[in-house]
């Protein structure tokens, strides 16, 4: 057997590049193109900036190609947490505690006031698996009907077929039902696309308005909890409109309907404050995250709840449905605590949620520049989480092809800087770029990735469209 540090600093680039294309199945990608094309291959990161295996350097628009990258690469102090960490303990499955896991679940419910509880778990799906399953199991244990979970459409709550379910993303679900019943969908909050046609501000919020609809159509004895992404993200980042959540908490309210936040993407910086909803002032019962949580540096999630929802919980031993059923062996791991923790103290001590405030207000300002160009229809955003929506036709907003975005993002990156971009998500409307860097950028980061961004849909749009 090879020396295992050997295999991974003693390589032939070739070799690698191989090896891949023979053996490793990569994520959301059609492996036809890779009978033309290498697969990319990223190999080291420092800061805002990643390498690939031919040495080729981009400043990371992403934050790892899915937002979630939030303190930048290269941080050897939450290597080292890690690293300490597992020589003492690395794993005890969450029927017990260990130290790391009481002190971050301390520290996030610090952040997280009206939550006093979190549920541990492998990944953003499972954090919200287990908020639907405390939805089901209330129900049960309430002895009533209010199991149904309702979510926006063009929102994304995971990769599991119950996420799925409760996801408004048709092009993601289309090869894999059939889908548990129970998940029922209200409109999208996309003004430039307005599911009523109105126009803001004077369309009375028909977006939000549209949730007692549901309710009603559905049967208040029936709905149990609604899940949202506080800024839909891979949906097309859509912030919402500022009476939009008022609304929406106040429906909730009325009809004793739970309402769970999924800040998967939006929590730990990524929108200019700790978490998105603290945009909004809202109240959510439970709040899920992942990602940002420990900035990928360990795979690690958790399901925040209200004491009220604890509570529900916890009964005689004896009495059916008495307690949360439920683990994840993941959930366990003591990496995910132990980087988490480090995550926070970086985020406070370097003030990131602020940097990405201030230097995301200045990313925004600077995409809505390119709001004058032909084939920009549409620039959204808060923090340093930025949409821009290309269209062959200002008019009529008639979306740009999948094959213009594969040229824009690719002259993008021909400019040292890594975009995303919705992806077979919304029919006819997979048309928006994605751009959230690691909350460590500085203006003339931004400007490097506007500048790459304007070249990029120049080019990319050219190309295609002639
Ligand atoms: C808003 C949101 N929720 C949940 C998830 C699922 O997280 P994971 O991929 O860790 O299961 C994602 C993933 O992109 C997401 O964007």
């Amino acid at each position: 057997m090879s020396d295992t540090k050997d295999l991974l600093s003693n390589y032939d680039a070739r070799d690698i590049i191989e090896k891949d294309k023979k053996h490793l199945w990569h994520h959301m990608v059609q492996h036809k193109i890779f009978e033309s094309q290498d697969p990319k291959v990223f190999v080291e990161g420092y800061g805002a900036r990643i390498k690939d295996i031919d040495g080729n350097e981009y400043l990371d628009g992403a934050s790892g190609g899915v937002w979630c990258v939030n303190v930048g690469y290269g941080r050897e102090s939450i290597a080292k947490v890690i690293y300490d960490q597992l020589v003492k303990l690395p794993y005890y499955a969450g029927v017990a505690g260990t130290i790391p896991a009481a002190q971050f679940a301390e520290k996030l419910t610090d952040l997280l006031p009206g939550l006093d509880h979190v549920f541990f778990a492998g990944s953003g799906s499972e954090a919200n698996e287990k908020a639907f399953k405390m939805v089901r199991q209330i129900a049960h244990l309430n002895e009533n009907t209010k199991s149904k979970v309702l979510y926006r459409d063009r929102d994304y709550h995971g990769t599991t077929i119950a996420c799925l379910a409760a996801s408004g993303q048709p092009e993601r679900e289309e090869a894999y039902g059939p889908f548990p019943d129970g998940f029922v969908s209200i409109p999208h909050a996309l003004c430039y696309r307005c599911p009523f046609g109105l126009t803001y501000p004077d369309c009375n919020i028909e977006c939000a308005r549209a949730l007692e609809d549901v309710i009603q159509e559905e049967g208040p004895e029936t709905v149990g909890a609604l899940i949202l992404e506080p800024i839909t993200a891979g949906g097309g980042v859509i912030p919402p409109v500022e009476e939009y959540y008022p609304i929406i908490q106040e429906i909730c309210g009325r009809y004793d309907v739970i309402l769970i936040i999924d800040e998967v993407v939006c929590g730990f910086g990524r929108t200019g404050t700790m978490f998105g909803f603290e945009h909004y002032d809202l109240t959510p019962d439970i709040v899920t995250m992942a990602k940002g949580m420990a900035s990928s540096y360990a795979p690690i999630s958790a399901t925040a709840v209200s004491s009220e929802i604890f509570e529900k919980f916890v009964h005689d031993p004896s009495r059916k449905y008495a307690y949360f059923r439920d683990i994840s062996t993941y959930g366990g791991c003591t990496a995910g605590f132990a980087a988490g923790l480090e995550n926070l103290r970086i985020l406070e001590d370097e003030d990131l949620v602020e940097n990405a405030r201030v230097v995301g207000d200045y990313l925004c300002d600077r995409l809505r520049e390119l709001s004058d160009y032909e084939y920009v229809g549409d620039v959204r955003g808060k923090g340093l989480f930025a949409g821009v929506e290309l269209v062959e036709d200002k008019s009529s907003k008639t979306p740009v092809s999948e094959d213009v975005m594969n040229a824009v993002v690719r002259e993008i990156a021909e400019e040292g800087v890594l975009v995303g971009k919705t992806t077979r998500s919304i029919p006819g409307l997979n048309n928006t770029l994605n751009i959230a860097p690691p909350l460590i950028v500085t203006r003339a980061d931004v400007d490097e990735i506007v500048d790459a961004v304007k070249v990029g849909i120049e080019r990319g749009c050219k190309q295609v469209l002639g």
